[in-house]
């Protein structure tokens, strides 16, 4: 029972004090509470708390979507608002196809990578890998193309690949540079770079959900910049509050947003959600751009990464562990055990170890992974780190 929050760390009601190291399901990114954010939720409360957002507009949301724009990649000039990551996916799914339909060319298949993880509703379940998450749903599922992970030395594969599906195509979605649930996985920005080049040669979308990896989780604003890439739709959610409240937005390039922009209804873009933009929320996230703004989040972010890079050096040749990778500010290490994987029975023990110890890390199975909030000491990642050097002389 979790009664507070305040930078990393979390009070239980009973008082203990536990440090959140994965930044409560990777959303908080300032930290906990950061006063900026507290207050222009206060401020926005007193004045408008919720508002139909069909025929009405506010001005928390037309400031954010200003705000994204500005900082976007270039050419992504709409913002259409949701509530969670899942959403933000369905609706970029929904923008592409209404794109091909209302452009009179219909395409519909959808290509997504392998380990893929996109959210929780039956589209995003659809692009996401197939496995223990959604077996019971797999009657309601509808299929994609798969496409293999690009890992280092391999990515030749997937690129011969996605050559042949993305024609006639009508989206490639993907998680740019880390897939996060699939088990923190990374490949290169010259790799998304490739693909993106080949989905513009047959005319394909391609959809960055960078639910996670947007607001500097891969060591940039949105990773797509490492790549130098401008996706035809672009999904946010998780640290566009700077994880206080849910909020997600899908932007998109003109060309979307004008196929569907028409007096004509039946080319309209049918997405709507009762509490969509919610002036609340949208203040949150203004004060979340602010802070980017104004606040050395850079180097910030900057610092993170080399402090998370030396704390990984010591597990560097450690041979309980394999495959140690760090991306911008997150770490992943996998622990060697017989029955690697999600379902690996070390994950909830290591959970469980890691919370007697009175931080908060949450493996995927055996993959250990450390993605803090920005406002993390070097004093409180070493507590981190020793806990995973203990879990391995107990576990490996
Ligand atoms: C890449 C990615 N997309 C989408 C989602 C779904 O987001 P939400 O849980 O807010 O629906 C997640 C959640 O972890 C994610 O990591």
């Amino acid at each position: 029972m979790i009664a507070r929050g305040e930078g990393a760390w979390l009070q239980t009601a009973g008082g203990e004090r536990i440090l959140d190291a994965i930044s409560s399901w990777w959303v908080v990114t300032h930290g906990h509470r950061h006063p900026r954010i507290v207050a222009a939720i206060k401020a926005q409360i007193d004045a408008l708390d919720q508002v139909i957002f069909a025929g009405c507009t506010h001005q928390p949301a037309e400031d954010l979507a200003r705000g994204l724009i500005a900082i976007a990649p270039k050419g992504l000039a709409h913002v259409f608002y949701s509530d969670s990551g899942s959403t933000s996916v369905e609706v970029a799914l929904k923008m592409a196809l209404g794109f091909w339909r209302n452009s009179g060319k219909p395409r519909s298949r959808i290509i997504a990578l392998e380990h893929a993880y996109h959210g929780d509703t039956i589209g995003t379940m659809s692009a996401g890998a197939r496995g223990v998450f959604n077996a019971a749903y797999a009657p309601l599922l509808f299929e994609v193309e798969r496409l293999a992970f690009p890992s280092s030395g391999r990515e030749s594969e997937t690129f011969a690949a996605l050559d042949r599906l993305a024609k006639d195509a009508a989206a490639l979605i993907v998680e740019p540079l880390l897939l996060g649930a699939g088990g923190m996985l990374t490949y290169g920005a010259e790799a998304l770079a490739e693909m993106a080049r080949i989905c513009a040669r047959h005319g394909t979308l391609l959809i960055a959900d960078e639910v996670l990896t947007g607001f500097g989780r891969t060591g940039s604003l949105f990773a797509c910049e490492q790549a130098g890439i401008v996706p035809d739709i672009l999904c946010l959610a998780k640290g566009l509050t700077g994880g206080s409240l849910p909020l997600a937005a899908t932007l998109c390039k003109p060309e979307i947003f004008e196929a569907h922009y028409s007096p004509d209804r039946t080319r309209t873009f049918f997405h709507s959600s009762s509490y969509t933009a919610n002036p609340v929320a949208c203040a949150a996230a203004n004060a979340n751009l602010a802070i980017w703004r104004e606040e050395p989040v850079r180097e910030r972010i900057a610092a993170l990464a080399a402090m998370q890079e030396e704390r990984l050096g010591r597990f560097r040749g450690d041979v309980r562990f394999r495959h140690i990778r760090r991306i911008g500010t997150v770490t992943a290490l996998d622990l060697k055990t017989p029955d690697p994987g999600y379902l690996a029975a070390l994950g909830p023990d290591l959970a469980k170890f890691f919370r007697q110890r009175g931080i908060l890390l949450r493996p995927l199975g055996n993959v250990i992974y450390v993605l803090p909030p920005y406002c993390i000491t070097a004093e409180e990642l070493d507590l981190v780190y020793a806990a995973i050097a203990e879990a391995a002389g107990t576990f490996a």
